[in-house]
């Protein structure tokens, strides 16, 4: 087929020519050509392609768009597990980790350091196999991710095939995939003018869409990628500095910092984080502190791993951040237990990465020791992912009554005297800070959270019943308890919003199989006051039996452990309600049952007489899990290390406890060594 060859060829220079254009654009921030001639030529790659499928290359430009929806992300494996950094906030602990770092590796010398952004995107690890990209993952539990490679295929920035040579048949390699600011800017607008929802901030904007099924959504976002070290295949590289491997993923095809430096000592250190802090604003793309690591590659090796964060390198994170706004209103919010907070209503400010309009002002002492008024200026911190808080007002800006017509002045914040959400009594016990409705159950807000916590995995484990849901049937009318919640049919179900048949009917399983429990989450559920999961797991080996806890007066039930004169009158308050009795006995009725005298599952107390101290994210399992764990082993779990600690089990963005356990030498465990703890105890 004579004719093929100059299809062959042109095929060839358009993907060369496609892929020059990306680079410009992506990589170096460039354009070379208008949007319109760059899209005639990938129309015309497309089509001599759809033409000649044998001209269609696994490497050409026309693969980065979107292929049809998936079903749902198939989880994958990394080859080397993608580990966390510790984090610095202060010069101080910079000081100490380059102290560290030379202790470690008995070093007079300044120790050379990498240093880079930290990227404020979302971690991937991309494999590539005999050079072509095959797949790529989300960081997922460090262990296993969500494979998202349609997705990442849409990344123009990310070559499909590695330039250059020196690749070993399979490397995964390791960065962080963001939006650029300007990118989130134009995104948002076309959310808007379309009716969807807009992104908070541009990290949640590159998640979302890279976690996105139709993979022709990623690919109309313009997502990119820096790359800043290696996994699986990283060994067989014959590199020695961090450095040098930063400049072979730069000539492999991706995209580094060009902000990347290298510099010597904690002295070094210092002076980068004060420049990137200075140029932050300036930077297309949002950080939310710098890297350090060791240069040397052979000297990360030496110093190793403690945990699941490396020894040779630290995140120095920039600190919480402030804003200023203005208040205005102050309304009152009721939680679960009734419990009642004033909350500030601002006008919309940026802080810390996300748009904020509320504020906590924890409670009415605060809001007059703050003298926090409609009107006001105020300093709003959001630090990580606490929820925004007022901090202080800034008395300067108040508005006043004056002659010029200025803003009148707003009276004192006063707690109101009645619930707003039922119109029952607002009370406050003695010596309490905080303020309660005292309506219980007949409170819509607090039915609506016994209900979430009656659902919460931890409690009946009901799967697919959460917020949105109890938002509806409450607002509906159709649960006013838990009780209600086993008399709901498949029909009623179905008729709510956004629910089908399909939901519908796994939710009326879901609540079927929750009536099979123990009785120590049954307790739990009940979402008594002062009663946590650990009261409740207690209470039921205690008792044995519901009836006789039922039966308990307050004196009876301070017999078991940890219960004290606090918990027994919450117990004795919730049970004392014939309305709870009710519920209680409708539950039953309903055919919510447990095994009777055998509430917990007993194990081998390996752990009896030692105290655990649990830090940080561990790769598999939840903290409450491992706190049920260590207490089912007959060990305690304290909030706090000292001499007195056992043992630390740290994991992902593990902070001070950490550093207080290496300080006192108090053995620390990650999950792995954990888990073998658990079924060997303590005696090897
Ligand atoms: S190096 C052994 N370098 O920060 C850990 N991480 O808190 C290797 N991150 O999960 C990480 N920018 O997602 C490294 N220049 C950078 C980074 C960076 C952002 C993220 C990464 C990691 C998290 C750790």
């Amino acid at each position: 087929m004579p004719e093929l060859v100059a299809e062959t060829q042109r095929a060839a220079i358009l993907r060369a020519e496609i892929e020059r254009h990306n680079e410009a654009y992506y990589r170096h921030d460039a354009p070379t050509i208008p949007d319109a001639e760059y899209d005639k030529l990938f129309r015309e790659l497309q089509a001599l392609e759809v033409l000649h499928p044998t001209l269609l290359t696994p490497d050409s430009p026309t693969q980065r768009v979107g292929a049809a929806p998936l079903k749902a992300f198939p989880s994958r494996r990394h080859g080397v597990p993608m580990l966390s950094l510790n984090n610095a906030f202060e010069p101080a602990e910079v000081e100490a980790f380059d102290q560290r770092v030379r202790e470690g590796l008995e070093s007079i010398a300044a120790v050379d350091y990498a240093v880079e952004p930290k990227f404020d995107g979302l971690a991937i690890s991309l494999t590539y196999e005999h050079g072509f990209f095959t797949s790529g993952a989300t960081r997922g539990d460090g262990a296993t991710g969500e494979e998202v490679t349609p997705n990442l295929r849409t990344l123009r920035c990310l070559p499909l095939r590695l330039s250059g040579a020196g690749w070993p048949e399979l490397i995964e390699i390791r960065g962080e995939v963001l939006l650029f600011k300007q990118a989130f800017v134009e995104l948002n607008a076309r959310q808007r003018e379309r009716g969807d929802k807009e992104f908070a901030n541009p990290r949640n904007a590159a998640a979302g869409s890279l976690r996105q099924l139709d993979s022709r959504i990623t690919a109309s976002r313009p997502l990119s990628f820096f790359a800043y070290g290696v996994g699986a295949g990283g060994d067989q590289l014959t590199l020695k500095t961090h450095g040098e491997l930063m400049d072979q993923l730069a000539a492999w095809g991706f995209p580094v910092a060009e902000e990347r430096r290298i510099v010597q000592g904690s002295k070094g250190l210092l002076a980068y984080f004060a420049e990137i802090g200075e140029k932050r604003a300036k930077l297309p793309y949002d950080i939310d502190g710098v890297v350090y690591k060791v240069n040397r590659l052979a000297a990360q090796t030496q110093l190793g791993f403690v945990s699941r964060a490396p020894r040779f390198a630290i995140a120095h994170k920039f600190p919480a951040e402030e804003a200023l706004t203005v208040v205005v209103g102050i309304d009152v919010q009721v939680g679960r237990t009734g419990a009642i907070t004033p909350v500030a209503r601002l006008q919309p400010v940026f802080v810390g990465g996300v748009t904020v309009t509320n504020a906590t002002l924890h409670n009415e002492d605060e809001v007059r020791r703050k003298d926090v008024r409609v009107g006001d200026t105020v300093i709003v911190r959001r630090a990580g992912d606490v929820i925004p808080e007022v901090v202080a007002i800034v008395p300067e800006k108040r508005p006043s009554r004056d002659l010029f017509g200025g803003e009148p002045l707003h009276p004192p914040f006063i707690m109101p005297k009645t619930c707003p959400e039922c119109d029952s009594v607002i009370a406050k016990g003695v010596d309490e800070a905080i303020a309660r409705c005292t309506g219980g159950l007949f409170c819509p807000a607090q039915r609506k959270a016994a209900l979430t916590h009656f659902a919460a995995r931890r409690a009946m484990d009901i799967e697919g019943l959460g917020d949105k849901l109890v938002d509806q049937l409450v607002d509906a009318g159709l649960v006013h308890s838990p009780a209600d919640l086993y008399g709901l049919s498949m029909e009623t179900l179905a008729g709510l919003d956004r629910m089908g048949e399909k939901s519908a009917q796994n939710l009326v399983a879901a609540i079927e199989k929750s009536k099979q429990t123990t009785l120590a989450r049954f307790i739990f559920s009940l979402g008594i006051r002062n009663v946590g999961e650990s009261t409740a797991r207690d209470l039921a080996k205690h008792f044995g039996q519901l009836d006789c806890l039922l039966a308990a007066d307050s004196e009876t039930l301070q017999l078991v452990a940890d219960v004290g004169p606090v918990v027994a009158a919450s117990l004795a308050a919730f049970f004392g309600e014939s309305h709870n009795r009710q519920i209680i006995e409708r539950l039953r009725t309903a055919g919510v049952n447990w095994p009777e005298g055998v509430s917990v599952e007993a194990g081998p107390k390996l752990l009896a007489g030692k105290t655990l101290v649990l830090t940080g994210t561990l790769p598999t399992l939840k903290r409450d899990e491992a706190k049920a764990m260590i207490e089912a082993a007959g060990g305690k779990v304290s909030g706090s290390v000292s001499k007195k600690t056992d043992f630390v089990v740290a994991g992902e963005e593990a902070g001070s406890k950490l550093e207080k356990a290496l300080e006192l030498g108090v053995p620390v465990l990650d999950e792995i060594e954990f888990l073998k703890l658990l079924s060997e105890g303590t005696e090897q």
